[in-house]
């Protein structure tokens, strides 16, 4: 959110609202509200790829059968079962639970296209599917929380009631049987004026143990997540709770409130008629004033949507409101936390140098690694600014980025924390003569693909469209199994460099991965990140640097080198010789000949991520033969031959010029 007034209230008041008048419209074409992909990926077109099409199909057309939880199996009997299903909170009806389920099965084929494990929720209804059994089992991971970022006055006992209040639900949806629908909703008063709605939830094939011990598991988390805010949710596999003062839930199906807990005393009968007048004209009230309010917001709220060139301009998406609420506080590290974590930054943690500050590795009390960077100080950035850009960031989550957990702020420090990588980064391994002999063949091309799928993500997928602007080897972070996570995307929002569009005078890339009209004009673009990921390609291939390249065959650089001999036909001899003769022939081919492609001269004559995806995944797309590339650093005023930095490997970095090095541009869609 770039936008100087605070989008989230606005967008939870509009809804809370509309749905006070009952206007809030179904939620079909609805942004889900989180998505979760995960585990080694299958190929196109393989027999689990069958299986997951046949699932959610007939997932989806057993939605059409007004059942609100289906659970089935595909390919059972073979080597590749798929276990999926889906379920819709308890309260919406058949109609809104099947346009869900529609969409949730439409966005998976996008989202998570080539994932064994997949977890959508929405608003209104929740799909997921795996490899293993998920059926009456408990799951808890991965969990998700998202919450109403206004504070309430009271906190405490805001707090204390939820707590006792959902914890008793909990234990009333849980008490049934096997099979029978285990969802609750109750309201509680928590002053004359405030009510607190709560909801519970379930799927049905869990055991009233399992499901109580999930709510309870969720219930928890809640004031670790979102103490004292007006409304939160907490999103596990297998359970759901959520609460609001406001009624969010349609109450038809809505079971009577208990008389176990002291909110509902029954209607008096004495003074019943002078409650009836008050709450007449209390309504009355209610009535005028919001709708007075509903306009302004009406017109407000269709201005914000505009300007954000959403796709589905549905004002009253729940869905999409919550969206924007991902937690700022629940982000949030103590700077003694973070201090500790690092043995007070010691020069023995110290994991590398960037142009945005130090890198430090980090252990937190309950084990979890972290990587801990230390802003220099000069970022001109308000605090309030920062944490802003820092959530928006923070919601960019894939398996090929380097997940950012959150920040720290505190007087004139500014940090951020990511998970930790364990491998380093490739520049780290890929140009060591003894560690480069651990990426075989078939680990390069998953790098390769991996990395594309992380551009593919940030260019088209995520809610922004990012542009890295300083992709390289150095930034391409290796975990324990070689999976490759871009690092340092989103940097620009975080330090507060100006979003000029297309075309920067501060140039920001590293000298050797830099398109030539981005490196001679500033002019940058998703094909100036295609040209780096060329480079890239080329350099994961044959394992040598194009910034450090020797001349030979009368090629000075790496780009030269490539084409000659893709133009002599010896394409193969480009090969790092220690893969020797342990590589797919049809896979060296294509990721040269796409290699050469991504660094063109023009332009418009780079695939654009997605072909290059889809180019790595089957064999059968043509492409146009590569002219050749770009020569730009034959020129050595554009060759500096620096911009090492590196993240969270050892080696020391040179900035490109103070403060600059590594930026990431966003492009707000
Ligand atoms: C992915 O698979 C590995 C190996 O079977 C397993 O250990 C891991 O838990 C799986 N991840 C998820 C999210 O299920
Ligand atoms: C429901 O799912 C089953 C398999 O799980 C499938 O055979 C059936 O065609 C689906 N659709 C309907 C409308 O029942
Ligand atoms: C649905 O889940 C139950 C267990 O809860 C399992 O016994 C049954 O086989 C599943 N149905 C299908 C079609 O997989
Ligand atoms: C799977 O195999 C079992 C026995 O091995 C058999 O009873 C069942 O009908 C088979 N199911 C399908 C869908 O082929
Ligand atoms: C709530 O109930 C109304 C009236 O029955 C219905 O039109 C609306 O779609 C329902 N909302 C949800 C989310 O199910
Ligand atoms: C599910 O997929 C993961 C990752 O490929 C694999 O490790 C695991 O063994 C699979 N589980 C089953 C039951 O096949
Ligand atoms: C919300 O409450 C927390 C403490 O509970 C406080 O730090 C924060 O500043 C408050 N935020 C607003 C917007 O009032
Ligand atoms: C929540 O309530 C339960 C009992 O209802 C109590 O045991 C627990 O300590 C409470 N937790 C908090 C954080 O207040
Ligand atoms: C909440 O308070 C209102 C007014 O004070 C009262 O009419 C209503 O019955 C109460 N509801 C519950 C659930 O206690």
């Amino acid at each position: 959110m770039i936008t100087s007034f605070n989008p989230f209230s606005l967008s939870i008041v509009f809804v809370s609202i509309l749905s006070f008048l009952n206007l809030t419209t179904p939620a079909t074409g609805a942004n889900d509200l989180f998505h979760f992909c995960a585990n080694s990926t299958f190929s196109a077109n393989s027999l689990y790829q069958t299986g997951i099409n046949s699932l959610l199909s007939s997932l989806s057309s057993n939605a059409t059968r007004n059942l609100e939880f289906y659970n089935t199996t595909t390919n059972r009997n073979t080597s590749n079962p798929v276990y999926g299903l889906y379920l819709c909170r308890g309260d919406v009806t058949s109609e809104v639970c099947r346009g869900c389920v529609a969409e949730a099965t439409k966005d998976l084929t996008t989202r998570c296209s080539r994932e064994k494990i997949a977890v959508i929720w929405y608003g209104e209804c929740m799909l997921r599917y795996s490899n293993e059994s998920i059926f009456s089992t408990v799951i808890v991971r991965p969990r998700v929380a998202l919450l109403n970022t206004q504070n309430i006055t009271n906190q405490d006992q805001l707090n204390k009631l939820v707590n006792t209040s959902m914890t008793s639900l909990a234990r009333k949806a849980s008490d049934v049987p096997i099979g029978v629908k285990k969802f609750r909703t109750e309201e509680v008063n928590i002053s004359a004026f405030q009510t607190l709605y709560n909801l519970v939830q379930c799927t049905p094939d869990l055991s009233s143990t399992d499901c109580n011990l999930c709510l309870q598991t969720a219930i928890i988390r809640l004031p670790i997540c979102c103490g004292g805010k007006q409304g939160a949710r907490v999103l596990l596999p297998s359970c759901n709770v959520r609460y609001e003062l406001y009624r969010f839930y349609n109450t038809t199906e809505a079971p009577s409130p208990s008389p176990g807990l002291q909110s509902l005393p029954p209607p008096p009968s004495v003074s019943g008629q002078e409650g009836k007048s008050k709450l007449s004209t209390a309504t009355v009230v209610a009535i005028v004033a919001p709708i007075f309010i509903v306009v302004v917001l009406f017109i407000v709220g269709c201005c914000f949507l505009t300007r954000r060139g959403k796709k589905n301009n549905n004002v009253a998406e729940e869905a999409d409101a919550a969206n924007d609420i991902t937690t700022v506080e629940s982000l949030q590290f103590d700077f003694v936390t973070i201090e500790s974590a690092t043995n007070k930054f010691s020069e023995d943690n110290k994991l590398g140098e960037g142009g945005f500050g130090q890198v430090y590795k980090g252990t937190f009390p309950n084990r979890q690694e972290i990587a801990v960077k230390r802003l220099s100080k000069s970022s001109g950035q308000g605090a309030e600014q920062f944490k802003n850009e820092v959530v928006v960031v923070a919601q960019l989550q894939h398996r090929n980025l380097a997940r950012l957990l959150g920040f720290c702020l505190e007087g004139e420090e500014k940090i951020l924390v990511y998970e930790f990588v364990p491998n380093k980064s490739l520049d780290y391994i890929l140009y060591d003569p003894k560690k480069k002999g651990l990426l075989d063949w078939s680990r390069r091309y998953k790098i390769i693909d991996g990395i594309a799928r992380g551009i593919q993500y940030l260019h088209q997928d995520s809610r922004l469209r990012i542009i890295h602007r300083d992709l390289k080897a150095s930034n391409i972070l290796l975990d324990a199994d070689m999976n490759p996570k871009i690092s340092d995307f989103g940097m620009a929002r975080i330090f507060g460099v100006d979003q000029t569009q297309g075309n920067t005078s501060r140039i920001v890339g590293t000298y050797g991965y830099m398109s030539p009209e981005y490196a001679m004009h500033g002019e940058f673009s998703v094909k100036s990140d295609v040209y780096s990921f060329g480079v890239l390609v080329l350099e994961i291939i044959s394992g040598k640097k194009n910034s450090d390249f020797y001349e030979s065959e009368g090629a000075e650089d790496l780009l030269s080198y490539a084409w000659i001999h893709w133009r002599d036909g010896r394409p193969l001899e480009l090969l790092d010789p220690i893969l020797g003769d342990s590589f797919s022939r049809d896979e060296v081919m294509r990721c040269i000949h796409m290699g050469l492609l991504c660094v063109q001269e023009d332009p418009a004559e780079r695939p654009t991520v997605e072909t290059i995806v889809l180019t790595l995944n089957s064999g059968s797309v043509t492409l146009p033969s590569p002219q050749q590339p770009a020569f730009f650093l034959k020129t050595d005023t554009y060759m500096p031959r620096k911009g090492l930095e590196s993240d969270q490997s050892t080696r020391q970095s040179i900035p490109l010029s103070v403060n600059e090095a590594s930026i990431t541009e966003l492009h707000p869609r």
